[in-house]
């Protein structure tokens, strides 16, 4: 498979086909042998999934203090090695880099809304120089779309190419995915608002531009959008271009406000949130160092989450070393949430009005072990990431129970509980959000989590052309419609 270097950025070849077929096989073969050799420790992660593994370096070998890919069990080696001689497959073995072309959004759809102006041509700041900040606050935890604008922005500067989980690209037919540099949150949070009578403040009217833009691209005509990347990560943002828009990929919170039919995670991407609480960076702490058993800070609702925080309340709030506490974590609660959850064993996560909130990622960053109670929530990457590892899940219904939780909570001995909280420090980076994005961190997973939807997006473009040929208005598809090099 010599001629694999032919096209080095390529998604779909029919070498990386082939590639991908033998890869499958030798997967198989060696999920049978290491089945047959299972030690009984759950799989962790799937490392050919995660940022520039090594393909054939999937096994895991359990030793969580090892994150080295490198270190792989020497029997399971040679028997890869086997393997992959009698197949003689050799083929790419980095993760492919999506390839995403960006519309040039008119600046108030993105970093105007950060209040800055465009000087000359270009409706991008030079971010080499300077570059406006996101604001804090809670804001922050829906950042998602500012780290992603960044990181594709920064793409093309020439250092540190290999590290990238995406690159732009200005030729549209040459792309994986169309990118839409829409700050969709901060507009809910800027101009959400309405003011006196008005029928629609200055979100709606963005939205409907925004609508308008797009539906008259040629991008989105020769695809309906089935390949363009929305980010509404606040769940009121978008609330109306979605109705028109569903066909694109979103990028979400989670799935609490949307019909199926307009987002499922099938189609659709979720993304953490950026934590509000401090990492805790050199984190010594063991089970007998944090004093606090089980931690909950957070808002109470009248809706349906509501309801199940006060429950759980009552039912907590007598119990020893636990702190359940209501108000908010803005200002010097940030601080004392902080220190709240680097003391804790474990952190409560219960539903608010939406499924998912930021406590969870909150939580991850303190290494304080999260007990989740959300029936409906999503989580970012779980194709990849096994949650039950480093996460407490109980049922809300369980949870109501009396005494069911604490109960749980207090059978998890120390040696457990270590366990989790190492997996914590080892995962923690798959949810921190940074410019310039490093290997492995959230806007990396993320790109990731897009690239393997690019199949998907394919085999739905295949199919809804099957009959355009019979259709009226052909010429015009085809006109409007430049087939990708790799395309086939
Ligand atoms: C963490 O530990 C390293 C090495 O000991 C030290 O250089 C660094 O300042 C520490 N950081 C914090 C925030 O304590
Ligand atoms: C864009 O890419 C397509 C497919 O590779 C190619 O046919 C076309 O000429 C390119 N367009 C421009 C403007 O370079």
């Amino acid at each position: 498979m010599a001629e694999r270097n032919a096209s080095p950025l390529g998604f779909v070849t029919r070498n990386s086909l082939l590639c991908l077929f033998s890869v499958a096989s030798i997967l198989f073969i060696l999920s049978w042998l290491s089945v047959l050799r299972s030690t009984g420790r759950p799989r962790f992660i799937d490392h050919s999934l995660l940022p520039n593994s090594k393909l054939f370096a999937v096994t895991d070998n359990g030793n969580s203090e090892s994150q080295n890919q490198n270190d792989i069990e020497p029997s399971i080696e040679s028997e890869e090695k086997a393997l992959e001689g009698k197949n003689s497959v050799k083929c790419g073995s980095n993760y492919p880099v999506l390839k995403v072309f960006m519309y040039d959004l008119p600046a108030e759809f993105h970093f105007g809304l950060l209040d800055w102006a465009p000087a000359g041509e270009s409706v991008w700041p030079d971010i080499r120089t300077k570059f406006p900040l996101y604001p804090g606050g809670l804001n922050l935890q829906h950042s998602i779309e500012y780290w992603l604008t960044l990181d594709l922005l920064s793409s093309e500067f020439p250092e540190n190419q290999n590290a990238r989980a995406a690159i732009r690209v200005h030729n549209s037919s040459e792309a994986d995915v169309i990118f839409v540099p829409f700050f969709s949150s901060l507009s809910y949070n800027h101009f959400g608002k309405f003011k006196g009578r008005q029928k629609k403040n200055e979100n709606n009217l963005l939205q409907d531009k925004l609508v308008k833009f797009l539906t008259a691209q040629e991008e989105w005509i020769r695809s309906e959008g089935r390949d363009h990347i929305i980010m509404a990560h606040h769940p009121n943002s978008m609330l109306d271009a979605r109705m028109k828009l569903w066909p694109a990929i979103f990028i979400l919170s989670d799935f609490g406000r949307y019909p199926p039919n307009i987002a499922n995670v099938g189609k659709d991407v979720i993304a953490p949130y950026k934590h509000v609480i401090k990492s805790f960076i050199n984190d010594t702490s063991d089970f007998d160092s944090r004093p606090t058993l089980l931690y909950f800070q957070g808002a109470i609702y009248r809706k349906d989450g509501g309801f199940i925080r006060q429950e759980l309340f009552y039912l907590l709030k007598d119990e020893k070393d636990v702190h359940f506490a209501f108000g908010n974590t803005q200002g010097n609660g940030i601080n004392k949430a902080s220190q709240g959850m680097h003391s804790s064993k474990f952190c409560l996560n219960i539903a608010g009005d939406t499924p998912s909130s930021n406590r969870l990622f909150d939580a991850i960053a303190s290494h304080c072990v999260p007990v989740i109670i959300s029936d409906e929530i999503e989580l970012p990457y779980e194709d990849v990431l096994d949650y039950s590892q480093f996460c407490i899940f109980v049922r809300t219904s369980d949870a109501l129970k009396d005494k069911f939780l604490i109960k749980l909570i207090r059978s998890i001995k120390k040696d457990e509980w270590t366990r989790m909280w190492r997996r914590l420090k080892e995962v923690e980076n798959f949810f921190e959000f940074q410019y310039p994005s490093k290997e492995g961190d959230a806007v990396q997973m993320i790109w990731q989590a897009i690239t393997r939807k690019v199949p998907a997006i394919r085999m739905k473009l295949h199919k809804s052309r099957r009959f355009s040929r019979s259709s009226v208005g052909r010429e015009r598809v085809l006109n409007s419609m430049q087939l990708p090099k790799n395309f086939w």
